[in-house]
């Protein structure tokens, strides 16, 4: 996700044609709160927030996404560059070749920019073309904005496109999530001098909602790089993604999943001096780390725990095939053959291709706080993606052995 400066916090208008859904949204939230006791998990407030029919952030803004300038809240490398698909096309289409499958299925596909790009791309390399691409999308606006996209697609190609409401009971594709896992609802967790307590929403004297603080569940257990932060620290756990990726082990026969998102191994994660955590907010190209404010109006994201999300689809049955940078992925998987001819031409157009290409592959940019990780089942050759600048050891979410040893955790 690309975006740039804060957004200074006064307060604001919803947009046109939103008041309603703000408003609806803050009531319903107010219910919940009420009817749970004074305290929700901020789990459930993302989950309420980000994508309850009619209300939420992606249920009801299908423009969320999308090119700069417009009402958009953010980009997506898709959306950057159509030498994102092309890249990922050629890594796809040998994977489909030499495993024999018929099928891609895209999680979160957002506006089909990627869906529509892939099929495209491989179309015109003539070499592997899905049967099937089926897309899962838990919000229904965008879901409608993807149909759209993909009807503008040649007949011949938009006929392979379905969308499924569930996953079958098993099924062997190539899977892809691109930023899809970072949208997932996050548990908070605040390190307190009494130890770890979980961090929720309630409502304080006025009826605003508030942070508000409980224990931990009984038997709840943390990972153990958490310890290399010291008191004070609030933090993220991704029990919703780490949830999805043990499913996608149980449904995913023969094949290989390729998540795109921002994120690090645990070490990094629970760096000693990330004590804020890294949950971010989104809206009109601008970020803001408040998610109490105006919910329903901005993205609510948290960077991914890569070495979390491993160890599940391992305890879902998985193999971890790979993990890098996007940068280093994107160039092993040969965009730059793909640009070298494109930029012949020396025109606006190629300049345009050029600088979406630094924005995907520039260290500052995307190129490096974007991984990729590939599991699967079944699969013994090599991905070309990961031919150099593996880094898979470092999803090992031991902590570090030169973290000091903060007070001992309450489930040590
Ligand atoms: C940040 S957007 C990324 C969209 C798109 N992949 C892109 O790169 O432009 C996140 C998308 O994931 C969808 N989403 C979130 N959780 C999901 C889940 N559990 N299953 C399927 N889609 C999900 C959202 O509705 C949204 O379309």
């Amino acid at each position: 996700m690309e975006q740039t400066c804060s957004l200074p916090r006064e307060p604001a208008a919803a947009p046109a044609g939103q008041e309603q859904r703000a408003a609806g949204l803050m009531e319903l939230l107010h219910r919940e709160i009420a009817t749970s006791g004074g305290w929700i998990g901020f789990d459930r407030y993302m989950q309420l927030a980000l994508y309850q029919p009619g209300l939420g952030y992606y249920a009801a803004s299908p423009g969320v996404l999308g090119a700069w300038g417009g009402a958009s809240d953010f980009i997506t490398a898709p959306e950057l560059s159509p030498l994102f698909a092309a890249t990922l096309a050629r890594q796809l289409g040998g994977l489909g070749a030499s495993l024999g499958l018929q099928r891609v299925v895209e999680f979160g596909a957002g506006s089909a920019a990627l869906a529509c790009g892939l099929l495209r791309e491989l179309a015109e390399a003539g070499a592997w073309l899905p049967e099937e691409y089926a897309i899962v999308e838990v919000s229904a606006a965008m879901r409608e904005r993807q149909q759209a996209a993909v009807a503008a697609l040649p007949a011949e190609l938009a006929r392979r496109v379905r969308w499924w409401e569930s996953l079958p009971q098993r099924f062997d594709a190539l899977v892809l999530g691109n930023e899809v896992l970072d949208a997932m609802p996050v548990r908070l967790l605040h390190h307190t001098q009494a130890g770890w307590v979980e961090r929720g929403v309630g409502l304080d004297a006025g009826g605003a909602l508030a942070w508000s603080e409980r224990e931990l569940p009984p038997g709840c257990e943390l990972r153990p790089s958490l310890r290399q932060l010291p008191p004070g620290s609030v933090t993220e756990w991704h029990e919703a993604a780490e949830g999805f990726m043990r499913s996608l082990g149980a449904h995913l026969g023969r094949g290989v999943a390729l998540l795109f998102d921002y994120g690090f191994p645990a070490r990094e994660y629970d760096h000693p001096q990330r004590t804020g955590g890294t949950l971010r907010c989104h809206r009109a190209h601008r970020a803001h780390d408040d998610p109490l404010w105006e919910p329903g109006l901005s993205d609510i994201t948290a960077h991914v725990d890569f070495s979390a999300m491993a160890r599940a689809a391992r305890e879902g049955g998985l193999d971890l095939l790979g993990y890098t940078s996007q940068a280093r992925f994107l160039l092993n998987a040969g965009l730059l053959d793909l640009l070298a001819p494109r930029m012949a031409a020396g025109d606006a157009a190629s300049l345009r291709l050029a600088a979406g290409v630094q924005k995907l592959l520039g260290e500052h940019e995307m190129g490096e706080l974007f991984k990729v990780l590939a599991v699967g089942r079944g699969v013994d050759a090599p991905l070309a993606g990961f031919a150099q600048g593996d880094r898979s050891a470092a999803l090992d979410d031991a902590p570090s052995p030169d973290a000091p040893p903060h007070e001992a955790a309450p489930w040590d």
